[in-house]
C-alpha cells in the first residue's frame, strides 16, 4: 500500500483522513490549523505538518488528497506536482477554468496523476443508473432533473455553481455521455458573498436535457434525480442510495447494497497511483465542467443562453 498525505483536514476533509486511514495508507496530515492537524495526526497516528513544504521535505508520501478551501487549490497543487507527487483535488479542480487548465496542462508536462473528487460518480445508485444507460433498458434517455439543496449558513470562498451545482454538471456529463452544447442559468444570491441558488439548463444534442436546480436556502437536504427515458423513468435518492424505476410493467425498486461513495473513489485513486492508470474524473475532465460552470456563469449575467463547445 502507497503512504499518502492530507492537506486540509476541516469539515470535508476529515472524511479523507478517516478513510485514508481505514484504507491504511493515511502518512501524513498538513493543516495550517496546528491544532487541527495535531488532533488528526493523533487520532489516526499520521505525522502532522503545518505547511506543504515540510511535507514535501520530510514525509515519506507518494501521492497527497488536497481538502483545501476551492481558491487555494491552483498554487497547492501545482507544487505538489512540481515535488513529484500525484494528486486528489477535491472538486471543483480549481476557482477559474484558466487556473485549472494550469494544473491540466503542469500535470501532464510533469506526467503525474491528477484525480478530481467528483464523488456522484461513486454513489452506488448513480453506478445502477449507468448501468441501465449502458444496457438501453429503458430506451434512451431524454431528460435529466436534479435537486440538490440545503441549507448553508456558513463562509464559502466560492458560489454554489462551482461548489455545489458542479456535482450534477459532472452526473449530467457522465450520464448524457457527451458534452452540453448550450447552456442558460439564472442564479441569484439571498446570503452570501456570493451567488446561493440556481438554476441551470444544458441543453444537449437533439433536445435532449438536463435541469438543475440548486440552493442554500432550502432547510431540509436534498440531492435527487429524475431521469426520464424513451420507456421508463428512474428515480435517485443520492443520499439514501436508492434507485425506483417506472415503466409500463410497474414500479420496481432494486436492492443495492449500501456503499461510502468515498471509500470507493479513494480506493479507485489509490489504485490508479498504484497502476498508473487514468482516474475516472481526470484533470482535463474535471475542467470541462468548470468550462460549463462558468458559462452558466456567464448566461446568469447576461440572461442569454450561451452556445459551448466543450
Ligand atoms: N466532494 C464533496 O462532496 C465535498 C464536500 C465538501 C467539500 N468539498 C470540497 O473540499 C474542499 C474543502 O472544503 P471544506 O468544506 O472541508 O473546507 P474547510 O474550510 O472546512 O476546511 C479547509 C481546511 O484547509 C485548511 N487550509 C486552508 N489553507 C491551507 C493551506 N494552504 N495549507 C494547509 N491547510 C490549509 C484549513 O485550515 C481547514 O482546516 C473544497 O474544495 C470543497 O469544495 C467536497
Amino acid at each position: 500500500m502507497i503512504s499518502v498525505g492530507l492537506v486540509g483536514v476541516g469539515g470535508w476533509g476529515k472524511n479523507h483522513a478517516r478513510v485514508l486511514y481505514e484504507l491504511g495508507a493515511l502518512g501524513a496530515i498538513c493543516d495550517t490549523d496546528r491544532a487541527r492537524a495535531d488532533t488528526y495526526a493523533r487520532k489516526y497516528g499520521a505525522k502532522a505538518y503545518y505547511d506543504i513544504e515540510s511535507m514535501i521535505s520530510s514525509a515519506n508520501i507518494q501521492a497527497v488528497h488536497i481538502c483545501t478551501p476551492t481558491k487555494t487549490h491552483a498554487e497547492i497543487s501545482k507544487r505538489l506536482l512540481e515535488a513529484g507527487l500525484d494528486v486528489f483535488i477535491e472538486k471543483p479542480l480549481a476557482d477559474s477554468v484558466a487556473k485549472g487548465k494550469e494544473i491540466a496542462d503542469f500535470a501532464a508536462e510533469k506526467r503525474r496523476i491528477v484525480a478530481v473528487g467528483y464523488i456522484e460518480r461513486f454513489n452506488p445508485s448513480v453506478m445502477y443508473l449507468k448501468e441501465l444507460l449502458q444496457h438501453q433498458k429503458l430506451g434512451s434517455l431524454l431528460l435529466a432533473e436534479f435537486h440538490r439543496e440545503n441549507r448553508w449558513n456558513g463562509i464559502k470562498d466560492v458560489g454554489i455553481l462551482l461548489d455545489t451545482a458542479v456535482h450534477d454538471i459532472d452526473t449530467a456529463r457522465y450520464i448524457f455521455a457527451e458534452e452540453p452544447i448550450q447552456v442558460f442559468a439564472r442564479t441569484g444570491k439571498v446570503m452570501g458573498n456570493y451567488e446561493d441558488f440556481a438554476v441551470i439548463m444544458l441543453g444537449f444534442k437533439d433536445h435532449r436535457t438536463a435541469i438543475i436546480t440548486t440552493n442554500w436556502v432550502t432547510p431540509r437536504k436534498e440531492r435527487k434525480l429524475t431521469a426520464v427515458f424513451t420507456e421508463g423513468v428512474v428515480r435517485i435518492d443520492f443520499i439514501q442510495q436508492e434507485v425506483r424505476i417506472d415503466n409500463a410493467l410497474g414500479s420496481t425498486i432494486p436492492y443495492m447494497e449500501t456503499k461510502e461513495p468515498l471509500m470507493l473513489e479513494i480506493n479507485h485513486f489509490l489504485d490508479c497511483v498504484q497502476k498508473r492508470s487514468k482516474p475516472a474524473v481526470d484533470a482535463y475532465d474535471a475542467l470541462k465542467t468548470s468550462i460549463i460552470a462558468e458559462a452558466a456563469s456567464y448566461s446568469s449575467a447576461k440572461g442569454l443562453p450561451i452556445s459551448l463547445n466543450v
